[in-house]
């Protein structure tokens, strides 16, 4: 399938999928943070199958939740409440129609999941939650459950127009990332 993607860049999206067949033989399953559409989850799906591990995506699927002062930035004023909505079901149709195994697609906020809502053992993450309570949210869900030699990626990182997630990481790196690599993109 080929790269399609408003929210990731192809270079980035080659990157991320190259870090993910390397996951392959690292114990545990796929996980995405914060899926939207689908179009990186569709390409991740590709890469699963036949592998014995299972993908596992999330979203509100009501769209992005509120900002906090600290994830405000000129130029991120496109990013408010709400934009990004899609439906459950329109993910879901998107593998039906790719012919692709479906995902474990979770509805939700990542702050009322719990570790019940995620695989026991994760060998690949991919959070990409755009704001500042979601990628720390997210990070309290996957990080205990990260295996030894796994791949945590957390896009925007570098991404002026996003603020938030980079405080999240960096409160998250001064208690230390042990064990896997970590990826800011
Ligand atoms: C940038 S998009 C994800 C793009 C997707 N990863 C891709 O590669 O195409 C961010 C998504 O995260 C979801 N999201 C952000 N914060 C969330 C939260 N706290 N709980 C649940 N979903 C959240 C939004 O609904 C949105 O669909």
């Amino acid at each position: 399938m080929a790269w399609k993607n408003d929210q990731v860049s192809k270079k980035e999206t080659t990157q991320i999928l190259g870090l993910a067949r390397k996951s392959l033989v690292v114990a545990g399953d796929f996980v995405e943070m914060g899926c939207y559409k689908g179009d990186t989850s569709l390409l991740l799906a590709e890469i699963v199958k036949n592998s014995g591990k299972k993908l596992w995506i999330y979203d509100s699927f009501e769209g992005l939740p509120e900002k906090q002062d600290f994830d405000n930035s000129v130029l991120g004023e496109n990013f408010k409440k709400g934009e990004l909505f899609v439906t459950k079901r329109e993910v879901k149709q998107r593998f039906l129609k790719a012919g692709l195994p479906v995902p474990i697609i979770k509805k939700g906020w990542f702050g009322d999941l719990t570790d019940d809502d995620l695989p026991s053992e994760i060998a690949f993450a991919f959070l990409d939650g755009d704001f500042y309570e979601s990628i720390r949210d997210s990070l309290e869900l996957v990080v205990p459950k990260m295996s030894s030699g796994g791949v945590l990626i957390v896009h925007d990182y570098t991404n002026p127009a996003l603020p938030g997630v980079k405080k999240a990481v960096d409160e998250w790196q001064k208690l230390s990332f042990k064990g896997f690599e970590v990826i800011l993109l």
